[in-house]
C-alpha cells in the first residue's frame, strides 16, 4: 500500500527518473502523487503534488540530483492535495508507507506546543518528530533512530533533511529495497521501479535504515545506530516482465501469462518440496492463513490435502486468526500464503506464531518479502512480478504448487508433476485471443446486470468465492459465491428472471442446483468440460481432473476483466483498492 521511490545520484535528473518509477509503483496506490526535489547545490526542497493517478502526469520537473515520491493508497485523511506526501515540517520532508498507530497522541502533543499541520495524516506527525529532534541539534541518523523509538506500528519512510545532502529510509514491516545503479541510487517499495536501471539490490530488514548519497551508500542498525553489512544480490527479473508489452492490461497480460506459470511453479526440486513437508510432520495442527483471493487459494488447498494426503487443515483468514491463537504452540505449522509476501494481517499472524514457538511455512510470490523473510522455509510460486490489482496467475501458481505439496506428502510428487504439466499444456491450448473474444461476447449479455452469482461444491466452491470476487472488484457488479448445495436454503431467494448464475462443475449434483436455480429464471452460464442442457451460454474449459480448479477460474479472470472493459473501469486499478496491503 502506498508506493514510495527515492534516487540520489550524480546527473539532474532525479525528477523525471522518481516520476518514472512512481508510474511502476502505482498499483501500490493511485489516490494521489507527490515528490519532492532538491537542486544540485541548493538546500531548499522543492514539492510536487496532486489528487488522482501518476499514470496521467506528463511534466519536466526541475532539474534535480535527488528526491523522493509517493503514491498513495489513503489510509488517514481523505483524498486531498493537503493529505498527499510529501509532507514538510521544518527543515524535514518525508514520505510514508505504513500506519502510525499512536501518532494522535503525538499530535495533539504537538500542537499543545503551537504546532500547526496542514493534513489529517499521520506521516506528517512523522515529519514533525524527526524535525523536533533535528531543531534540536540531532544527527539525521539520531533523529530517525530517536523518531523510530516513538512509532507504534508498521513504518517505512524516506527522509530529506535541509541543508543535508543524500537521502535517509528506515524500515520497520513495510518493504524498502535498494537498487544499485552506476551513478546512482535508488531505494523503493518494489523492484520494478528501477528494474529498467539496475537489477542489483540490497534488502532493507526491519529496524535497519540507509543513508544514500549518490553511490555511497551505509546501513545502519535503527535501534543502535552501528553499520550493518549486506550483500549485493542480483535479481532474474526481466525488464519485459514487469512492463504491459501488447497487452493493453497488466490483469490481461497476467491471465495469458497463465500459459507458462503453471509449469514453473512446480519447477521445484525434490529436497525443498520434501523439507516444506516434514516441517508438517509431528504437527498436531496446521493452520493456512492468508486473505482475499490467497484466502480461497487455501481453502482449495484444503480439499486438496484432505483428498490426497488425509490431512486436516485448518483454513482461517488472516485477520481473524487471533480468536485461534489459543490453539498455536511448538506443535502447530502455520502456512502462509500471500502473492506479495507483505500483507500485514498475515505477517502479524507469523509474528506471534513465531513467539509462541510454532513452524512457519510459506509461499510467496516475492522471494524477499517480509514473510518469505520471517519464515522457517519459503517456497517462491515464481509467477513473476503480479501488478494488476486482481490476482490471477499468482492464485492459480499457488494452488498449483499447493496441489504439488499435497502429493508430495505421500510420497507420489510425481503423480501431481504430470498432471499439472498436463493442465498446464491444455492451459496453453485453449488460453488465446479466440477464446478471450467468445468470454467477451458473453459478458456483453450480463454486463447491465447488478447482481451475478456463481455456485461450486467441493473444491470449486472457494472458487466459486474467488469467482465473486475477482467480478467484484474490477467490475463493481454486485457477485457472490455459494457452496452449490447451500443456495437452496436461503440464497435462493435472490433469483429473479434472466439473474445471471455461473455454474462450475458438470457434476450431477451441481447440475441439479443449476436446474433449481434455472427454475427460478436464472440464466445458466456453465464453466465445464462438458456442456450440459441447462446451460444456457457454455464456456469451455479442458478436463483436468484433480486440477480442475485451476483451470476453472481462468475463463471467469477473462469475464471479470471484460466486465470492467465494458463498464468503463480500468481494471489494472479498481477503485478502493491497492496491490499490496500492508495495513490493517
Ligand atoms: C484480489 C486480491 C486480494 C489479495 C489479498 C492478499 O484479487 O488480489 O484479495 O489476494 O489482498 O494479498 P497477498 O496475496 O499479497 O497476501
Amino acid at each position: 500500500m502506498c508506493g514510495i521511490f527515492a534516487v540520489s545520484g550524480k546527473g539532474n535528473h532525479a525528477g523525471n527518473i522518481i516520476l518514472e518509477g512512481l508510474k511502476k509503483l502505482e498499483y501500490r496506490g493511485y489516490d494521489s502523487w507527490g515528490i519532492a526535489l532538491r537542486k544540485a547545490g541548493k538546500d531548499a526542497i522543492l514539492i510536487e503534488k496532486e489528487v488522482g493517478k501518476i499514470s496521467k502526469v506528463n511534466k519536466e520537473l526541475s532539474p534535480s540530483v535527488e528526491g523522493i515520491g509517493h503514491s498513495r493508497w489513503a489510509t488517514h485523511g481523505g483524498v486531498t492535495r493537503e493529505n498527499a506526501h510529501p509532507h514538510q515540517v521544518g527543515k524535514v520532508t518525508i514520505v510514508h508507507n505504513g500506519i502510525f498507530e499512536n501518532f494522535s497522541k503525538h499530535k495533539k502533543q504537538f500542537e499543545a506546543k503551537g504546532t500547526s499541520f496542514c493534513s489529517q495524516t499521520d506521516s506528517e506527525v512523522i515529519a514533525a518528530i524527526l524535525n523536533s529532534f533535528f531543531e534540536a541539534g540531532f544527527s539525521p541518523e539520531k533523529c530517525i533512530t530517536k523518531t523510530a523509538k516513538k512509532i507504534d506500528g508498521r513504518f517505512a519512510f524516506l527522509a530529506m533533511f535541509e541543508g543535508i545532502s543524500g537521502i535517509f529510509a528506515a524500515r520497520r514491516g513495510s518493504p524498502l529495497i535498494i537498487g544499485r545503479g552506476k551513478t546512482e541510487t535508488f531505494i523503493a517499495s518494489d523492484i520494478p521501479a528501477f528494474l529498467e536501471k539496475t537489477n542489483i539490490v540490497n534488502y532493507l530488514d526491519d529496524n535497519e535504515m540507509v543513508l544514500v548519497n549518490g553511490t555511497t551508500v551505509n546501513f545502519k542498525n535503527l535501534q543502535t545506530g552501528l553499520p550493518v553489512e549486506k550483500r549485493d544480490i542480483k535479481v532474474p527479473w526481466k525488464v519485459e516482465s514487469a512492463e504491459k508489452g501488447k497487452f493493453p492490461h497488466f490483469m490481461i497480460k497476467e491471465i495469458f501469462e497463465q500459459k507458462e506459470t503453471i509449469a514453473r511453479a512446480i519447477n521445484h526440486d525434490e529436497n525443498a518440496l520434501n523439507q516444506a513437508i516434514s516441517l508438517l510432520k509431528d504437527c498436531n495442527g496446521v493452520f493456512f492463513v492468508a486473505c482475499g483471493t490467497a484466502h480461497k487459494v487455501a481453502m482449495t488447498a484444503e480439499y486438496f490435502f484432505a483428498e490426497i494426503s488425509g490431512r486436516k487443515i485448518n483454513v482461517v483468514p488472516a485477520s481473524e486468526m487471533p480468536y485461534f491463537e489459543r490453539f498455536i504452540n511448538k506443535k502447530t505449522a502455520i502456512i502462509a500464503i500471500s502473492q506479495s509476501g507483505e500483507t500485514a494481517d498475515v505477517l502479524e499472524v507469523l509474528e506471534r506464531g513465531k513467539k509462541a514457538g510454532a513452524k512457519i511455512l510459506s509461499l510467496t510470490n516475492v522471494e524477499s518479502s517480509s514473510i518469505a523473510r520471517l519464515s522457517d522455509v519459503h517456497i517462491p510460486i515464481l509467477a513473476g512480478p503480479e501488478k494488476a490489482v486482481a490476482s490471477t496467475k499468482a492464485a492459480t501458481s499457488q494452488m498449483a504448487l499447493l496441489f504439488l505439496l499435497a502429493y508430495t506428502e505421500v510420497g507420489k510428487t510425481n503423480i501431481a508433476r504430470e498432471i499439472l504439466r498436463s493442465t498446464s499444456s491444455s492451459i496453453n491450448d485453449f488460453l488465446n485471443e479466440r477464446y478471450e473474444a467468445i468470454i467477451q461476447d458473453v459478458a456483453k449479455t450480463i454486463v447491465k446486470k447488478e447482481n451475478l452469482f456463481i455456485i461450486g461444491r467441493g473444491d470449486l466452491y472457494p472458487m466459486a468465492l474467488e469467482a465473486a470476487i475477482k467480478i467484484q472488484e474490477v467490475s463493481y457488479i454486485h457477485a457472490q459465491g455459494f457452496s452449490a448445495g447451500e443456495l437452496k436454503h436461503g440464497p435462493i431467494a435472490l433469483i429473479e428472471k434472466d439473474t445471471p448464475c455461473l455454474v462450475l462443475g458438470d457434476d450431477l449434483e451441481t447440475l441439479s442446483n443449476a436446474v433449481e436455480l434455472k427454475s427460478r429464471g436464472a440464466k445458466i452460464i456453465g464453466i465445464s468440460p462438458q456442456r450440459a442442457d441447462v446451460f444456457d451460454e457454455w464456456l469451455k474449459i479442458p478436463d483436468c481432473d484433480g486440477a480442475k480448479a485451476i483451470v476453472t477460474i481462468i475463463p471467469v479472470q477473462i469475464l471479470a476483466y471484460h466486465l470492467a472493459l465494458l463498464r468503463n473501469i480500468d481494471p489494472d486499478m479498481p477503485r478502493n483498492l491497492a496491490k499490496s496491503v500492508t495495513v490493517k
